[in-house]
């Protein structure tokens, strides 16, 4: 198990337990491109570190802040010096800070206010109201930026910063189909888009018409895809994963979702990675897999191979469902 790297922004369906999983399917050419179109907290493709990537997001404030990094606003030496004044405000005046820079972000959309919010917000939720205004609650700790905690975030921003500097890397805000088009063979495009059903918000809403559009582009793409996707829980199926994906190499994993602080809360989930290539464990390779590991081969009767014709006879059973 390789250590993994946690972002200093966070964000819900954040994939930090699931990153080695991920990135044992991932096999990239040096002059192949990691297309990220919904980056989210970036953890997956921040800890591949690969040479040539496009991380996307619709969400613009993600996408200023790692521009900020990028530019060298933002740096480990600066961000020290910001968290640890405003964590003394916070310290001081608690709440009634905490609302003074979420007003403050909302008319400016600072990328160190962005960062202040993320750190100081109930559970590093990221959510927007109608208007596209900030409004998750203070996470009523003011003593947030003690010493260690501000090392930790400086620690995070000091390891992207050097990553970015070691490839060539791009930070676009765009709606995933002008993305996804760039792609060309030899590239990975992961993708981890909003689960279906969730409820929505200004930025991260996902509807049944761009799981189709998803589906659509993906299956026409000459580069290799891996999505992620949820399979099944205790109540339901993902009735997605048969009407959208069917045909294409399926691996599931279980995973626990934890739900408040207790150890106890924990919700089983069963994780299903989709892609248009046959991973090794699925081809008799030489990798082991833990017993908590589960591979399950959706619609074993369907070829897996995502020569063109398929690709094609795919799309064409899509549409026909929809
Ligand atoms: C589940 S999160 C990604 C989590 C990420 N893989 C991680 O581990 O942190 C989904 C992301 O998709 C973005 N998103 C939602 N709709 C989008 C769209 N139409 N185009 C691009 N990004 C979108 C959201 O802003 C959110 O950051």
């Amino acid at each position: 198990m390789n250590k993994v790297f946690v972002p200093p922004i966070k964000c819900q369906g954040i994939k930090t337990k699931l990153v080695n999983w991920i990135l044992e399917q991932v096999s990239l050419a040096d002059d192949g491109c990691w297309i990220e179109p919904f980056m989210g907290s970036g953890v997956i493709g921040f800890n591949l570190r690969p040479k040539k990537a496009v991380f996307a997001d619709k969400n613009p404030h993600l996408i200023n802040f790692y521009r900020a990094i990028q530019k060298g606003d933002i740096t480990p030496v600066k961000a020290k010096a910001f968290l640890e004044s405003e964590g003394e405000k916070l310290s001081r005046d608690g709440q009634a800070y905490f609302n003074a820079v979420r007003a403050r972000f909302n008319r400016e959309g600072s990328p160190w206010d962005f960062l202040f919010l993320n750190r100081s917000c109930f559970n590093g939720i990221i959510r927007f109201n109608s208007k596209g205004g900030f409004n998750t609650p203070y996470n009523h700790k003011p003593e947030r930026f003690a010493q260690a905690y501000v090392t930790k975030i400086t620690n995070q921003i000091d390891y992207v910063s050097k990553a970015m500097k070691t490839g060539d890397w791009e930070f676009v805000c765009a709606d995933f189909r002008d993305v996804i088009s760039r792609a060309t063979a030899g590239d990975i495009i992961y993708c981890d888009p909003p689960y279906l059903g969730r409820h929505a918000d200004y930025f991260d809403s996902w509807s049944e018409a761009n799981e189709r559009d998803l589906a659509g582009l993906l299956a026409d793409t000459s580069a290799h895809f891996i999505i992620s996707t949820w399979h099944s829980n205790q109540y339901r199926q993902n009735t997605a994963l048969k009407k959208y994906w069917n045909g294409f190499a399926t691996l599931t994993r279980e995973h626990f979702y934890h739900v408040g602080a207790k150890e106890t809360n924990r919700n089983p989930m069963l994780e299903a990675l989709v892609m248009n290539f046959e991973p090794d464990a699925l081809m008799g390779g030489s990798r082991r897999y833990s017993d908590a590991e589960q591979m399950v081969l959706m619609e074993k009767s369907v070829p897996y191979r995502t020569t063109t014709p398929a690709s094609a006879r795919r799309r064409k059973a899509i549409k026909s469902k929809c």
